[in-house]
């Protein structure tokens, strides 16, 4: 048996490292029968320091794998990756359904000082840039490409004092802010370090869920939703080391409680 040869009809899942698991958390409590596969790109990762060109031809490997293995709908659970690529994978893969993540600015735009963390290749994309221009329009809107964050958040992850310190620095020029996006599905997996240092009242905005809400929109639309008799299994693999992967499992237990494999997928490396 290969590794994804029995992953028929499951969902594919792809980010540039752990972030897609907070896609990946929410599309379990959802719908708990589907199951994943999963890629962590973290040989390239960060993709937020790459150029348009490289996140879209690693964008395409992986959906190709993915279809490969059978998957019914893939999840581009990486701002980055879908601020580039989600248009031209559309167009390339006409009958593929796909969800992509974008910076929640729809529901900031109640706010007065509203913050958007999220990689340089999103802030600079014509995506992100038309959805403020429409819903953001009329006031000054704080920004930050959260530089080295990524890296941090793959290595300590959640609670540790490194990235306690780089939150610290980076929002202290923030000022007063009363909402604050995550642009990157990274940050999430840092919530609660981020309220600790923004403050309880801030309203952050994480689209986890609403991106789950959508992957069970398509396939209750397209009558793809699994058996009612499924029982679900992940597999997650990635292109650099396993650790940040079996770490982060650990501590999302729903996930983690079907897990299978995690394990390393060196062919998707090749340059
Ligand atoms: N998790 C990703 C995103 O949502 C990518 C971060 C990175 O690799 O720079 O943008």
């Amino acid at each position: 048996m290969t590794l994804t040869g029995d992953h028929h009809g499951s969902i594919g899942v792809f980010d540039s490292g752990i972030g897609g698991l907070s896609v990946a958390n929410a599309i379990c409590g959802l719908l708990p029968r589907e199951s994943l596969l999963y890629v962590a790109d973290n040989a390239h990762a960060p993709y937020g320091a790459r150029t348009d060109a490289e996140v879209l031809d690693y964008s395409r490997r992986i959906t190709d794998f993915l279809l490969a293995a059978g998957t019914k709908l893939i999840v581009v659970a990486c701002n980055t990756a879908t601020s580039v690529a989600i248009d031209a994978l559309r167009a390339e893969y006409a009958d593929v359904p796909f969800v992509g993540l974008e910076p929640a600015v729809k529901p900031a735009a109640d706010g007065r000082h509203v913050g958007v963390m999220a990689t340089a290749v999103t802030l600079r994309s014509a995506r992100y840039l038309d959805l403020k221009a429409r819903y953001l329009n009329d006031r000054p809107v704080w920004e930050d490409p959260c530089v080295g964050l990524v890296p941090l958040i793959e290595v300590y992850g959640t609670g540790s004092p490194q990235v306690e310190r780089y939150l610290q620095g980076l929002l202290a020029p923030a000022g007063e802010l009363d909402t604050l996006v995550l642009g990157c599905t990274h940050y999430p997996l840092i919530v609660e370090d981020i309220r600790g240092v923004v403050g309880r009242a801030v309203n952050v905005i994480d689209p986890s869920g609403a991106a789950a809400r959508q992957v069970q929109r398509l396939l209750e639309r397209r009558g793809l939703l699994g058996p009612a008799a499924a029982i679900a299994r992940y597999d997650f693999h990635c292109t650099g080391g396993p650790a940040p992967l079996q770490r982060t499992l650990w501590q999302l237990p729903q996930l983690n409680a079907r897990r299978r494999w995690v394990v390393p997928y060196l062919a998707l490396n090749e340059d």
